[in-house]
């Protein structure tokens, strides 16, 4: 009894740190970004995430934020994690890393994702797990706001006008009423836009912003891509040309793919990296 009330003191005390960490973060990002690489969906591929970044160093983003789901399904989530928490870049909390941390049991997961899962629990450091745990379900940044799933719902797809209409609605109820959205999740690049017009979908890889719009905007994602391009993906926001730029990057699928073999993870999610599916 005493010592889980320890662990929950401890954790107070983390969320605490955690949350005036971010306030401080959120003061000099402010002040200084231009341009932002938005990444998502990293699911332990380490090998995607050190092409990305070489990618996004090379266009000189000078910040990069990450929409959740850094662990899950491959095999290196010590390494993922490592790289978002010493660089102390601003992630979300995805639901595989709430369930890898232990916030949440992976019950609607399918049985592959729940193999890795487990996988996962169990490789975690004690850091990186306490790191997982202590991530924001939403940020607030500028005019933007930071999500995984829906706004409210880590588990839910943003896919269709639908879904987007009532996401716009709760994007503009938020403090401020941020103009845009950045979610991921569904490891598909997706953008909406909301004008006078009402939802349109975005196909341009090159999207300039209009003051007179609010959007949602999922990059894609780095680790397992999923519509039928192997190659990593990620977005730069220019926060002064008001301007979103999608890039897709090859990696080293193979180096991958091999990992995930010796460790004995499901070879369905070695296999269908191959593919982007
Ligand atoms: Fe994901």
């Amino acid at each position: 009894m005493l010592e889980c009330g320890k662990t929950v003191q401890k954790l107070i005390i983390q969320e605490m740190c955690c949350n005036w960490l971010l306030k401080k973060q959120r003061k000099v990002f402010v002040r200084s970004v231009m341009r932002i690489a938005v990444i998502a969906d990293i699911h332990a591929n380490y090998e995607a995430l050190e092409a990305v970044l070489g990618r996004i160093s090379a266009l000189g983003a000078n910040e990069i934020i990450c929409l959740g789901d850094v662990v899950g399904y491959n095999a290196n989530p010590n390494e993922c994690v490592d790289f978002v928490r010493h660089k102390k870049i601003i992630c979300v909390l995805g639901n595989h890393d709430a369930c890898a941390a232990g916030l949440e049991e992976p019950d609607g997961f399918n049985p592959l994702a729940r193999t890795a899962l487990f996988w996962t629990r169990e490789h975690l450091t004690k850091e990186n797990s306490m790191f997982l745990m202590t991530r924001p379900r939403g940020h607030l940044l500028q005019d933007f706001y930071l999500f995984h799933g829906t706004i409210f719902n880590l588990h839910r797809y943003l896919i269709d006008r639908n879904d987007a209409l009532e996401n716009f609605l709760l994007l503009s109820e938020l403090p401020g009423g941020p103009r845009i959205g950045f979610f991921g999740h569904s490891h598909i690049k997706t953008a909406f836009s909301l004008g006078k017009a009402g939802v349109e979908i975005e196909e341009t890889l090159d999207l300039p912003l209009s003051p007179d719009k609010r959007y949602l905007i999922n990059p894609g994602s780095v680790g397992q891509p999923r519509d039928s391009d192997p190659r990593a993906a990620f977005l730069v926001y220019d926060n002064v040309d008001r301007r979103v730029t999608f890039y897709r990057v090859k990696y080293d699928v193979k180096a991958c793919q091999k990992k995930i073999l010796s460790a004995g993870l499901p070879p369905q999610h070695a296999e269908r990296l191959a593919w982007g599916r």
